[in-house]
C-alpha cells in the first residue's frame, strides 16, 4: 500500500517528473484541473513533481525530465501529438502510445477499428456539407446525435430531435473538426469502465439530468449522478469489462484509460467511444472508479505513473 506520507518508495524511482497539463485544445480548463490534483498528488506522495503547460513553456524544456504524466485532454495531449514529441526525446510518458492515442481520439477511426475486431458500436454515417441530410436521418432514425470526430466534452455535439434539424447540427460539429459523424441514438442508460493496466474497473452508471451527458452535465452542474456500484448484475458486469478491456486492445491502447458504453431499452450493449487521457479530477470517472476497486486517488497516480518504469524500454524502441 501507498501511503500518505512522503516516504514512498516509488517516489525516488521517477526521477524528476514533468506533469503536463492546460495545453490549447478546448479541454484546457479541464486539463489544468486534472493536472493539478495530479501534480498534487505526487506531491504528497513525495515526487519531485512540476507543473508544465505547453502553452506557457517550451515544449524543447521538457528534455530536462526523467518521465511525464500526461493530464493534457484533447487535441495535442491525447491525439498522439504530444506522444510522438516524446518518443523523439526518448521521455517515457504515462498512456498510450502515438497511434494507439491518435485512434482513440478520432472517434470515427475508433468505430471502424471496433468493427473490424467485433466490438459493437452504434449505427453511424459521416457527414458533410454535401450529404443527403434527409437520407441519414431516415437511415439512423430519430432521435440522432451529430458530433465532430475529433473533439471531446461534448463540445460541438448536438441530440437532433426534429426533421430538418441535422443540417444546422452539422454545421455546429463542422466548427470544431471537419470530420463529423451521425450516430444512432442509444437511449437506456450510459456507463464508463476504467481502465489501470491490465485490470476493467468497477463500472461507473452515469446519470445526468439534462437531455444527455452535455458540457454542463460534466462540468457545471453538480446534480448529475454518478453510481457505482452501477446496478448491472455480477455477471453481466464482468462479462462487460471483459469487453471493455478487448476494445481498449483493440485500439492498441496502454496504461490506463476509460472506455464509456451504453445501454439501449432492450438491455444490449454498445461500446460508445474510449479516452486515452481521461479527467483526473478528485471527482472524476477513473478516480471515482478506483476508489470503489480500494485504490485511493494518490495510489492511483503513482500506479499510472508507475508503469512508465516497465514500458520505458518498450517505448524507446517504438521510436522511429
Ligand atoms: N449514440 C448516442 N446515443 C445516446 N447518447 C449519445 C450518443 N452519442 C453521444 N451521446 C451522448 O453525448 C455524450 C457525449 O458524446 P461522446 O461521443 O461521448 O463525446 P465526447 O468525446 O464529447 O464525450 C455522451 O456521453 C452521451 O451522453
Ligand atoms: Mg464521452
Amino acid at each position: 500500500m501507498l501511503n500518505d506520507h512522503k516516504n514512498n518508495p516509488l517516489a525516488k524511482s521517477f526521477g524528476k517528473v514533468a506533469v503536463l497539463l492546460g495545453g490549447e485544445s478546448g479541454e484546457r480548463e479541464i486539463s489544468i484541473q486534472s493536472g493539478e490534483a495530479v501534480l498534487a498528488a505526487l506531491l504528497r506522495q513525495g515526487v519531485d513533481a512540476h507543473r508544465f503547460d505547453p502553452k506557457d513553456q517550451e515544449m524543447e524544456a521538457i528534455t530536462g525530465f526523467d518521465r511525464v504524466f500526461i493530464a493534457l485532454h484533447g487535441r495535442f495531449g491525447e491525439d498522439g501529438t504530444v506522444q510522438r514529441t516524446l518518443d523523439g526525446m526518448r521521455i517515457p510518458y504515462t498512456g498510450s502510445g502515438v497511434t494507439a492515442s491518435a485512434i482513440g481520439m478520432d472517434k470515427w477511426q475508433t468505430k471502424l477499428k471496433w468493427a473490424e475486431a467485433g466490438v459493437v458500436t452504434p449505427a453511424f454515417e459521416l457527414v458533410n456539407a454535401e450529404s443527403d441530410f434527409d437520407a441519414i436521418e431516415k437511415n439512423l432514425g430519430l432521435p440522432l446525435f451529430v458530433k465532430p470526430a475529433n473533439e471531446g466534452s461534448s463540445i460541438g455535439i448536438t441530440k437532433v430531435k426534429k426533421t430538418g434539424e441535422l443540417e444546422k447540427a452539422y454545421q455546429l460539429a463542422a466548427q470544431a473538426d471537419p470530420l463529423v459523424i451521425a450516430e444512432q441514438n442509444i437511449g437506456g442508460g450510459e456507463y464508463t469502465v476504467g481502465i489501470l493496466g491490465k485490470r476493467a474497473l468497477p463500472i461507473v452508471k452515469i446519470v445526468p439530468k439534462t437531455e444527455f451527458y452535455d458540457y454542463e452535465a460534466k462540468y457545471e452542474r453538480d446534480d448529475t449522478e454518478y453510481l457505482c456500484p452501477c446496478g448491472l448484475s455480477e455477471a453481466l458486469e464482468a462479462k462487460i469489462q471483459k469487453e471493455a478491456l478487448a476494445a481498449f486492445n483493440a485500439i492498441g491502447c496502454q496504461g490506463w484509460g476509460r472506455v464509456d458504453f451504453l445501454m439501449d431499452e432492450a438491455g444490449h450493449h454498445y461500446f460508445l467511444e474510449l479516452n486515452t487521457s481521461p479527467g483526473m479530477t478528485d471527482h472524476s470517472l477513473v478516480p471515482m472508479a478506483a476508489k470503489a476497486a480500494g485504490i485511493n486517488f494518490d495510489e492511483l497516480v503513482m500506479q499510472i505513473l508507475a508503469m512508465t518504469l516497465e514500458t520505458q524500454s518498450e517505448e524507446i524502441q517504438h521510436v522511429g
